[in-house]
């Protein structure tokens, strides 16, 4: 542990740029994506990635409740992003706080961008995900759960969306951030990929970056997108192939 001011920080990276958990700059955690792990929901997925364990289920296309809140001619897209009390170190207190309700916001507003809404008017796709087990970058394995869970559920999109958070740890570009890093890093950059556009539909960023830096980040996310995705797809062809629940394991 090295010392700034009174808060004690760990070393998050090592003279051969190994971070904590041995993983180089560029390296994804180890990410699990179970298709289909809920039967009573029209579509859902498992996301074991890292220490993250994350499910989303997706109803719908359905009515809408709030009735006022129905659309003429397209879908609405509701999502509730949802930490379980027992999720982080310290207890979160249960329920919708101002966090999750951006983060709801936020992933609600990139599948909007995605999905054919107009398909299915007057009616609403309501996207639950629960964080189980947070260890940074929640939001993301929130989006890519629920992704997988959209495409479970036959909900026509324009791609699936891959997603995942850069940083910037010891002065260093760093991929798929986890918990140590996230809090004692310089910057946090989630984002969410078309990867057939290669259109970015969620960006934010915690932190400061220069410019240099944050086009570095962008790369960086961009081509661990491109990896995720692989094991998205991996999942939901299994689940139709297999007929039932499937597992896809990358070890990354
Ligand atoms: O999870 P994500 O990185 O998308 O969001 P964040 O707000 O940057 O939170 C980073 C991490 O801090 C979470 O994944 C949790 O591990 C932790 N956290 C926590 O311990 N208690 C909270 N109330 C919120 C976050």
């Amino acid at each position: 542990m090295g010392s700034v001011g009174a808060k004690e920080v760990p070393v998050l990276l090592t003279a051969d740029q190994r971070r904590i958990d041995g993983r180089r700059l560029d390296e994804l955690r180890p990410l699990k994506i179970t298709a289909g792990a809920l039967k009573q929901a029209d579509g859902s997925a498992f996301v074991e990635w890292g220490l993250n364990k994350v499910m989303a289920a997706v109803y719908g296309p359905r009515e809408v409740h709030p009735r006022h809140l129905q659309v003429n001619d397209k879908a609405i897209v509701q999502c509730r992003y949802n930490m379980a009390a027992f999720s982080v170190d310290e207890r979160k207190r249960p329920g919708l706080d101002r966090r999750s309700q951006e983060i709801s916001k936020v992933i609600a507003e990139a599948f909007e961008s995605v999905i054919f809404a107009e398909e299915y008017p007057r009616t609403s796709i309501d996207v639950y995900i629960e964080v189980l087990q947070a260890n940074a970058g929640t939001r993301c394995a929130g989006v890519v759960a629920a992704s997988v869970a959209l495409a479970d559920a036959g909900i026509p999109m324009v791609d699936l969306l891959p997603s995942v958070a850069v940083g910037k740890i010891d002065g260093h570009i760093a991929l798929d951030l986890k918990k140590e890093e996230d809090n004692f890093g310089e910057a946090d950059l989630p984002m969410a990929l078309v990867p057939q556009s290669g259109r970015l539909v969620l960006l934010q960023m915690e932190g400061h970056m220069t410019r240099d830096e944050l086009s570095q980040a962008l790369d960086l996310g961009v081509s661990g997108c491109r990896q995720i995705y692989t094991v998205m797809k991996s999942a939901l062809r299994e689940r139709y192939d297999a007929g039932g629940v499937a597992r896809t394991e990358v070890a990354a």
